[in-house]
């Protein structure tokens, strides 16, 4: 069980972040030139990185969101997704992209994309900010990410722990540290 006794280890610097959506709306606005992707931010973890990639997107699309509550709290997903807020929008024959903040086992992203394939989009693909693949259970990879990051637990850029620290500008690591109480918000 973590504690509140936290240090933060500076990952990834708001520049590096910066540069890196910058990237993946380049490759997004690549690939779907002359078509309007309906971009699905899932929330609450995406809701920064999806503010930054879609003024990084030049195309003319469309926005939604979805709420979805994993059962269950701590750093672990339980893997039993709940919908809280659906899209506003129908999906069917659109081009659909979802946008994550974080793919880790990817229970989360396996259940929202069962709801969305249901209703028939042209296309469907998954936009992360953050890729764990080590911690992988199903067989599920993201088309566009920002950062392949190691097994660790990661706070920042608007992830979370127990709704903290989602306003850190840049991305940190979150260890336990029993001895620690100071936080290092160097980057
Ligand atoms: P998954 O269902 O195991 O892929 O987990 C996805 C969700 O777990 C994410 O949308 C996050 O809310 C949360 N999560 C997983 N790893 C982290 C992390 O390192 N920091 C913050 N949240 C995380």
């Amino acid at each position: 069980m973590k504690t509140i006794d936290k240090v933060l280890y500076s990952q990834y610097s708001k520049e590096k972040i910066a540069e890196a959506v910058k990237r993946v709306g380049a490759e997004i606005t690549r690939d779907y030139t002359g078509k309007s992707p309906l971009i699905i931010g899932i929330l609450k973890g995406s809701f920064i990185f999806m503010a930054d990639l879609i003024r990084e997107i030049d195309l003319l699309c469309q926005v939604d969101f979805m709420v979805v509550k994993s059962y269950g709290g701590g750093t672990v997903s339980s893997g039993l997704v709940r919908i809280v807020k659906d899209v506003d929008m129908d999906i069917k024959d659109r081009d659909v992209i979802i946008v994550e903040d974080i793919l880790d086992t990817a229970a989360t992203l396996q259940s929202v994309c069962d709801v969305l394939r249901a209703r028939k989009p042209r296309s469907l693909k998954i936009c992360v900010f953050l890729n764990k693949k080590t911690r992988r259970k199903i067989l599920l990879d993201a088309d566009y990410e920002c950062f392949e990051i190691e097994n660790e637990f990661v706070v920042g850029y608007g992830l979370d722990y127990a709704e903290k620290y989602r306003n850190l500008p840049y991305l940190a690591v979150l260890r336990d540290n029993d001895s620690a109480q100071e936080v290092q918000t160097e980057v």
